[in-house]
């Protein structure tokens, strides 16, 4: 059939690793578009954008996610069978298990526990020369997400572990030997986990009730069985993976508190405002790109013939600098945060749509338990100077980073 908005032509996978997080929005904004076609891996790929493209992105009567998320990320990222991959009844009941472990008890924990590793690691930056932030966070939170998640971690052991846990998150996209090393850490974190499942299973080692471990561990699905070991491992790991992924938008944090005069101020002296700063993060800086999702059937939406099984991405990125949807969506100002509606469908950099019943992020309350933490600390008890290095950070590059990943030197607790 006849849509004007696609690309002609050859196959776009390159043209998407070269535009990076550009890719869909130079078709979908330069043309106020929803929807625009393109080829990808192969396959003729729908785009989408705005909030009516993510409302569609998350209609669970048109889309799903099963054979979506291309192989070379499961096994790196995700992990394979995990509750990304899932649909319909399956998955509601295996998205409660995520959800039940956020309670206000369990974030006010999460916090206090955050609090505590920062105030350990400044004393051991005290002593050093320098550090590099974004390294330093990848270790500390891999101590705070073991511990939040009843996961036992030896000192001696962190380094190993976090390294792996960032070549899960930062290598998957990679081509070449660093893929293959981020599919090994991805097998070597799963053994781990498999291994602690089974523990806690046996009695061997002991896990409290609420904390992920634990509900991982004793989870029964719709037919009353506990989780496959492997499988509750992956599970585990979609909680404690993630957790230390929030070393991201904790370096974007800190630059902006650098490259943004006042903000440090004012997220030192008020909580509301250390809100609105911890969302515009989330908003303002590239983390995820798009995400998959194909067509259960064929139907029409724009003018544009969706067929039956095809590939859809959102466009994350895009969405959250629309300019159809913010005000200046280029300007850093946590003030628009100020009186938010709220929207599903806007703020989208962790998925959007219905918790319960689409696969939005269950870990935001906590990204924002550990970013409300960390940049509090540093806005009132770091004291740091930033020597010449080169903060910037490419849209091109997935996944996106301050190219030096932070580096301060002087630092006092204070
Ligand atoms: C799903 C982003 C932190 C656990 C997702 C999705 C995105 C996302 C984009 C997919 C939404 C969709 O498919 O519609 C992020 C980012 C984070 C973050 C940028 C910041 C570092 C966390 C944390 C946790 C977590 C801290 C756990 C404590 C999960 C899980 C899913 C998920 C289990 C799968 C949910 C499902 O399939 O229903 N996240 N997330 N995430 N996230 Fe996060």
């Amino acid at each position: 059939s006849y849509f004007p908005a696609k690309d002609k032509g050859p196959d776009r996978s390159l043209g998407i690793l070269k535009d990076g997080y550009n890719f869909a929005r130079k078709r979908l904004q330069k043309q106020h578009l929803d929807v625009y076609e393109t080829k990808l891996l192969g396959e003729r790929a729908a785009l989408l954008g705005g909030e009516k493209g993510a409302e569609l992105f998350y209609d669970n009567d048109k889309m799903k996610r099963g054979g979506a998320m291309p192989a070379f990320i499961l096994k790196t990222l995700f992990g394979e069978n995990g509750i990304q991959t899932m649909d319909g009844n399956p998955f509601e009941h295996r998205k409660r298990l995520f959800l039940s472990l956020m309670t206000p008890e369990a974030l006010d924990r999460l916090f206090q526990i955050t609090v505590e590793h920062w105030e350990r690691a400044s004393e051991v930056w005290e002593k050093k020369r320098k550090v590099v932030l974004y390294k330093e966070m990848l270790t500390l939170l891999m101590k705070v997400s073991c511990e939040w998640a009843g996961v036992p971690l030896k000192d001696k052991e962190v380094k190993k572990r976090a390294d792996d846990f960032a070549l899960m998150i930062d290598g998957f996209g990679s081509i070449g030997p660093k893929h293959l090393q981020s599919r090994k850490a991805r097998q070597r974190s799963e053994q781990w986990f498999e291994n602690l499942i089974l523990d806690v299973r046996e009695g061997k080692l002991e896990a409290q009730e609420g904390t992920a471990i634990f509900e991982m561990a004793m989870h029964r699905d719709l037919n009353g069985n506990h989780l496959d070991a492997r499988m509750a491992a992956i599970e585990l790991l979609n909680i404690v993976r993630p957790t230390v992924a929030v070393s991201k938008f904790i370096t974007f944090g800190a630059l902006a508190m650098e490259e943004f005069p006042g903000e440090k101020e004012k997220v030192a002296g008020s909580e509301d405002y250390l809100y609105y700063f911890a969302q515009e993060v989330r908003r303002f800086y590239p983390f995820v790109p798009y995400l998959p999702a194909r067509t259960k059937k064929e139907f029409a939406w724009q003018g544009y013939n969706f067929s039956e099984g095809q590939l859809v991405l959102i466009d994350v990125y895009g969405n959250n600098h629309d300019p159809r949807i913010w005000e200046e969506p280029e300007t850093f100002n946590p003030e628009r945060f100020r009186n938010w509606n709220g929207g599903l469908f806007d703020l989208i950099p962790q998925g959007g749509g219905d918790y319960e019943k689409n696969h939005r992020c269950p870990g935001e309350w906590s990204t924002l338990e550990i970013l409300k933490a960390s940049f509090q600390y540093m806005a009132r008890h770091l004291e740091y100077k930033l020597p010449k290095q080169d903060l910037s950070y490419s849209l091109n590059k997935m996944p996106a980073l301050p190219k030096d990943g932070f580096i301060m030197k002087s630092v006092k607790k204070k």
